[in-house]
């Protein structure tokens, strides 16, 4: 385990086999209909990677980039740095995937985004469901794990731009986020 992590909360068993359900309802959810995934980067990329290899369906991938945390672990505002192009978009079902569904405000504005640039459809699948801080009213088409109120790093997540290739998902330890990152050792 890695010396900074406090807590595994899923290991790469757990994972996979939450992954292998998931992948399952959204077989079976768009079954005879064209759909394209939109992976969030950067926390995305690794559920998504291995999301699509479980979905033995026809389907398209696509990418947009936003951010709403800086360094540290409290939201910020969103900002989307890019964006599919039009006929990526329009007319298509989109099923966006993203690491974690936190405060809900970066899925509802770019699901609100995806729409208003002419999808036909826009479902979310995320990998962790934190409810208890929503702060949009917005509920996931799917999910693979519901986590406590507990800022959470790996499989994708980071903390200050670190710790997305841990394979599982844990928590820290608590004199890592007291320090700045600049003060620690890799
Ligand atoms: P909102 O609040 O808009 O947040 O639903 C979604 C984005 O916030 C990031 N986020 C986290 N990143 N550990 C992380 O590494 C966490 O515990 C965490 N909570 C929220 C993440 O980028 C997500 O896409």
């Amino acid at each position: 385990m890695h010396a900074d992590i406090d807590r595994i909360l899923f290991s790469e068993a757990e994972i996979v086999s939450g992954i292998d359900r998931v992948a399952g309802e959204v077989t079976r959810a768009y079954s005879g209909r064209d759909f394209t995934v939109v992976s969030v980067l950067k926390g995305s990329c690794v559920f998504a990677s291995d999301l699509i290899r479980r979905i033995p369906i026809p389907l398209e991938l696509a990418f947009l980039a936003a951010s709403s945390y800086g360094d540290g672990t409290e939201s910020g505002a969103l900002e989307i740095n890019f964006f599919p192009t039009g006929n990526e978009i329009e007319g298509r079902n989109l099923l966006l995937v993203d690491d974690i569904l936190d405060t809900g405000r970066t899925l509802h504005g770019l699901k609100a985004e995806l729409a208003r640039r002419g999808a036909a459809e826009v479902r979310s699948c995320v990998f962790l469901d934190k409810p208890s801080r929503r702060a949009v009213p917005l509920q996931a088409d799917f999910r693979v794990f519901e986590v406590q109120n507990l800022f959470v790093v790996g499989y994708g997540l980071d903390y200050a731009g670190r710790y997305r290739n841990l394979p599982y998902v844990a928590s820290l330890r608590e004199e890592i986020y007291s320090s700045p990152p600049t003060a620690r050792k890799a």
